[in-house]
């Protein structure tokens, strides 16, 4: 046997190995492949996944009306921007003496809506609202959130407004 001959079997007897080593190769490398790209894209993906929001009355319940004090509502027809919970709030007194709480947050954008006297206005697309929190004009799509609130010991607070029951 030449010795050209004897190189061309021994390299015919290595394919097979070669070939298992070539494959093993390629699945370690897409092994590592996916770790590196899983393991870069968890941290962006745990910035861009939306986080969940805070309860704004926690444990309680309820949460306190920033800068409104019951004084400021007392007389009908009377009303007040203020905040709760990093939140804004409208708190007013309607014509029969009943107090009322309206989440300001804008139910088309967003905005914050300012109590002006005989309507609730959003000065960003010209939005209003009627004193009951239903959206009267502009492009709002639905009334205001309505929050139960309650004097509590000199201060406002409110809470969730529960939906009435039928029957
Ligand atoms: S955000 Fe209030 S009218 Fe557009």
């Amino acid at each position: 046997m030449t010795e050209s001959k004897k190189e061309e079997k021994k390299q015919a007897s290595d394919e097979p190995k070669n070939e298992k080593r070539r494959k093993f190769l390629l699945a370690a490398a897409g092994g590592v492949g996916v770790a590196w790209v899983g393991a870069a894209a968890y941290p962006v993906y745990k910035y861009l996944a939306p986080q969940p929001v805070p309860d704004p009355f926690g444990e309680d319940g309820k949460a306190l009306v920033d800068k409104i004090s019951p004084a400021d509502v007392a007389r009908p027809g009377t009303g007040k921007n203020g905040g709760y919970a990093s939140r804004g709030i409208i708190v007013l007194r309607n014509g029969d003496g009943d107090l009322k709480a309206f989440d300001s947050k804008c139910t088309h954008a967003g905005c914050n809506v300012e109590f002006q006297g005989d309507k609730i206005h959003c000065n960003c697309h010209g939005g209003n609202y009627d004193l009951t929190g239903k959206n009267i004009s502009g492009p709002p799509p639905k009334p205001l959130t309505e929050l139960k609130v309650f004097e509590q010991d000199g201060a406002l607070y409110v809470s969730r407004l529960e939906p009435e029951k039928k029957g």
